[in-house]
């Protein structure tokens, strides 16, 4: 899998300037080609290119990051599987959104190293909190230090068990429509149950997220037995036809849901 440029280390891609974007129109990058070549390079980043100097052109002129959390975006890009990791104009957008209506209560549902964690965490009221759920005890150790030096780690509360169980445990203890944000990206395999469960703990007006569903754009055409592409196509078109929610289906990162409840 091609690693993704570190973001916001702009400069020298930005020097490229409009001689590869010329490019990249002559090429057809832009005229409607069914699939666009850099597909095939199974990389999370479909439209533009994340090197593209149109793309890094908007990066720069929006990306405003707490140092600690462009920290833990570095820590974590440097680790294997770093580009789990939510992007970074898809964490900005989150936590604009989660001022925007209020937010005090987040869930968020694959903590990794807790980037998206921390953006929701950064965007909260002092008395917010962010259930954060993971399975893995070390990508949340490694990040956690970045959360304490952002002065989050408090609203931050991590759940170490499988997030099916901590959705229940949160129905089960009253908390259905008190959530403002949800955040899915943990397993896709169990990704409708976790849409459905979040969905519960929602509130009318609450913004559930979900990173990567293109897949890689493999979602378009699901290779046979692989049940990840399946899973996100299918969760696709069962919110495109959910009228519990508003939908936009955005080209962020590898693709970004966003379902408001009614
Ligand atoms: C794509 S990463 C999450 C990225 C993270 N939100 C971020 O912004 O960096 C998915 C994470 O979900 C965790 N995970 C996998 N299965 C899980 C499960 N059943 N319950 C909770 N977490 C799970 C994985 O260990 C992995 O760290
Ligand atoms: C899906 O959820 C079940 C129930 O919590 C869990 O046992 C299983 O490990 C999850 N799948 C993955 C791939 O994490």
């Amino acid at each position: 899998m091609t690693q993704p440029v570190p973001r916001l280390s702009l400069p020298a891609t930005l020097a490229l300037g409009s001689a590869a974007l010329g490019a990249a129109f002559a090429t057809g990058l832009f005229l409607g080609r069914r699939w666009p070549s850099w597909r095939f390079r199974r990389q999370r980043h479909l439209l533009p290119p994340e090197d593209s100097p149109l793309w890094q052109y908007l990066l720069s002129r929006s990306i405003r990051e707490h140092p600690a959390l462009r920290s833990l975006r570095l820590l974590t890009l440097e680790q294997p599987h770093g580009d789990y990791m939510m992007t970074c104009e898809q964490a900005q957008l989150l936590a604009n959104l989660a001022r925007l209506i209020k937010a005090k209560k987040a869930l968020d549902l694959g903590t990794f190293t807790g980037y998206s964690a921390l953006a929701l965490a950064l965007a909260l009221p002092p008395a917010g909190r962010v259930v954060t759920c993971e399975v893995d005890a070390g990508p949340p150790e490694l990040g956690r230090p970045l959360w304490r030096k952002a002065e989050m780690d408090h609203k931050i509360d991590l759940r170490l068990k499988p997030a099916l169980e901590t959705l229940d445990e949160l129905l089960a203890a009253g908390e259905a429509s008190t959530f403002d944000v949800a955040v899915v990206d943990a397993d896709k395999e169990n990704c409708t149950a976790y849409y459905e469960q979040c969905l519960q703990l929602l509130r009318p007006g609450g913004m559930l997220a979900i990173p990567r569903v293109l897949w890689n754009g493999e979602v378009l055409q699901p290779q046979p037995g692989d049940t990840a592409a399946e899973s996100v196509r299918n969760l696709n078109e069962r919110i495109r036809r959910d009228a519990r929610v508003y939908i936009s289906l955005l080209p962020l990162g590898d693709g970004l849901t966003l379902a408001f409840k009614i």
